[in-house]
């Protein structure tokens, strides 16, 4: 079974752009835990535009289910996450201009600042430490190579493919990739735009998935049907396992 883990950032975006203290995502935690989340996800990001350095410690204390902290390679974030050690880091690449985190990280291109990182993180004891990529044979390898454990794979352009037919190559390239990482020993993890139509596709077309992570979609429905709908709605398609006679189900 594949565990959905809910990004809660959306909320955070929300409280800053009034410059209030509510939504507070450290409440939507906890409401999406007793929904049935299997994890939640915070992404501290450098410029601190929606999780803050409070929000971090809260989660840390109060969530009872996976957490997974997202970080860049900024030196002082990743010692705040050695210092917390979570369950699962993710390390993602970051750039200011972005409205969300595009793309993969490159590993091939920037190894040699990526494993020192890696490394820090699994000598915190942080049990799973993962490398969110593109579905890229070469990046995906280059993961392995670097120290990392997980992978995360960036659905994002096939959440976004503009026709069926371009989203059914993109689920065949996100197959390879998980085929690939788990041939290489890799735990793989998937999220980016992730979302209650454009599910199905990937669970029939992607195995070896034990995770993914879903935010955007998940508080979208959830502020016109309540958190708690909202979760149960995402938790039973994410927990469907693919039809015996898919891709998915035969690797
Ligand atoms: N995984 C990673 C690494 C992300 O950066 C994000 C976006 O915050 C997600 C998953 C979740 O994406 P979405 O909000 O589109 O579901």
């Amino acid at each position: 079974m594949t565990n959905l883990l809910i990004n809660i950032d959306h909320v955070a975006t929300l409280r800053n752009a009034r410059r209030e203290t509510v939504p507070d995502p450290i409440q939507a935690a906890a409401l999406c835990e007793m929904a049935g989340a299997d994890g939640i996800v915070f992404h501290l990001r450098e410029d601190r535009r929606h999780i803050t350095d409070r929000d971090v410690r809260l989660l840390h204390e109060t969530v009872q289910s996976k957490l997974d902290f997202e970080l860049s390679v900024n030196p002082e974030i990743v010692a705040l996450c050695c210092e917390l050690q979570p369950p699962l880091a993710t390390l993602v690449p970051e750039r200011r201009a972005e409205v969300t985190t595009e793309g993969g990280m490159d590993v091939v291109g920037q190894g040699a600042r990526i494993r020192p990182v890696v490394e820090q993180l699994l000598e915190a004891e942080i049990e799973e430490v993962a490398l969110f990529v593109d579905p890229d044979p070469a990046q995906v390898t280059a993961a392995a190579e670097v120290g990392a454990n997980t992978i995360e794979l960036h659905t994002g352009d096939y959440a976004n493919a503009p026709t069926y037919a371009a989203r059914q190559r993109e689920a065949a390239r996100l197959a390879e990739g998980a085929r690939i990482a788990h041939d290489a020993g890799l735990k793989v993890h998937a999220g980016h735009g992730l979302d209650y139509t454009n599910y199905a596709l990937f669970r029939e077309t992607v195995p070896h998935v034990a995770e993914v992570s879903v935010g955007f979609a998940i508080m979208a429905r959830a502020i016109l049907v309540g958190m708690e709908q909202a979760v149960r709605d995402m938790r039973r398609i994410v927990h469907t396992p693919p039809p015996p006679s898919t891709p998915a189900a035969r690797s």
